[in-house]
């Protein structure tokens, strides 16, 4: 019964002041029609949007573990909601063919091919492919379905045979390597391979496949990457020392490297601005103009408060944002 009086109260306070769910979370974007597009098809990376109605009973119930699920897709998948109620968004939600509150559905942009850069201009202006989420309306389920949609650019350098690729490939002049104990692809590293999609080559590399790596024996690899292989070779024999995993830049032209030791930071910003100093700017994620807009969006529908809630984000602003909370069996 009181229950219900305090569910009633806060959705009048919610009326009255005609809040979006996610005003005040910093890993939601409210979103209208006037971003709708720019935000969810003109990216390469994968969207989970929230359809809802701030009177719906399951759209509330929903709302503690969107937000917490945003918190752990941050930096890996756009996390945004759309409020129907809102006259403005209704014909938005309706092209997007949405019956019941919540609907949440996932955007998938489509394959990129890295191989065929000048058939990308078709693809990159094409409509994301969207699909509805009918699981659990819990942190953890929302969290994998968002994750498992999320499009891999990493090749995996399973067979010594691949390495050859890494240096011989010419789509770009940098290859950028992880190596690391595990041999799933975390997130984060096929999310930065989104931010810089088409100006690095990305790989990653299991160090139990890095034994052996000495075989290395396509032709003229050691008279042509001399200090790369030998490099390579030195990790082959450190066996103690992965406990660390490392992103490797490899400089094709001039055989040099260098490395960032991922003990020391996961940061997604720390990792643009070590990728940045061989290549200026990414497309999406930290330092990148796209990132900007973002941040333009999510400041829209954030200054949309009222006196209180400014202060409430005053003392919260210089909260940077950390590492991804992510999934255990994800990390690096
Ligand atoms: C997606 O990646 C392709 C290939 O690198 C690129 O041409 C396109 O601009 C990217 N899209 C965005 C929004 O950055
Ligand atoms: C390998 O080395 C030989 C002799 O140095 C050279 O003639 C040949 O062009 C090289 N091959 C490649 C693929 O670089
Ligand atoms: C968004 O807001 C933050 C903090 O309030 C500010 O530092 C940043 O410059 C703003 N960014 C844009 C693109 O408006």
């Amino acid at each position: 019964m009181y229950a219900r009086v305090f569910y009633l109260v806060c959705l009048l306070f919610q009326l009255a002041h005609g809040a979006n769910f996610y005003d005040r979370d910093e890993n939601i974007l409210e979103l209208t029609p006037s971003n709708f597009e720019r935000v969810i098809h003109r990216t390469n990376y994968t969207t989970l949007v929230e359809f809802y109605a701030p009177w719906c009973g399951y759209c509330q119930e929903i709302k503690g573990p969107m937000k917490s699920a945003a918190k752990m897709l941050s930096g890996l998948v756009q996390v945004a909601a759309v409020n129907c109620d809102e006259s403005v968004n209704k014909q938005l939600c309706a092209q997007n063919r949405v019956s019941g509150f919540p609907t949440l559905m996932v955007f998938r942009p489509p394959k990129i091919d890295l191989d065929n850069p000048k058939k990308n201009s078709n693809v990159a202006s094409s409509l994301h492919a969207s699909e509805v989420y009918k699981g659990e309306r819990k942190t953890r389920p929302i969290v994998d379905f968002a994750v498992s949609r999320v499009k891999n650019y990493v090749r995996r350098l399973n067979r010594y045979s691949r390495f050859e690729e890494v240096f011989k490939s010419a789509r770009t002049q940098y290859a950028v390597v992880l190596v690391s104990k595990k041999e799933k692809i975390p997130t984060v590293f096929k999310s930065v391979a989104i931010d810089w999609l088409g100006i690095y080559d990305f790989y990653s590399v299991w160090d139990q496949k890095l034994k052996g790596v000495s075989q290395l024996d396509f032709e003229n690899a050691t008279t042509q990457w001399p200090n790369t292989i030998k490099y390579l070779r030195s990790l082959e024999n450190a066996e103690t020392d992965f406990e660390s995993p490392k992103i490797l830049v490899l400089d094709r032209k001039s055989d040099t490297f260098e490395e960032l030791d991922l003990l020391k930071t996961t940061d997604k910003t720390d990792i643009a601005s070590f990728l940045s100093r061989f290549e200026p700017k990414p497309r999406e994620g930290p330092l990148s103009k796209r990132h900007e807009y973002i941040q333009s969006v999510a400041n829209k529908s954030k200054s949309k408060k009222t006196n209180q809630n400014r202060k409430a984000k005053q003392g919260k602003k210089h909260k940077t944002k950390s590492q991804p909370d992510l999934p255990v069996d994800d990390e690096l």
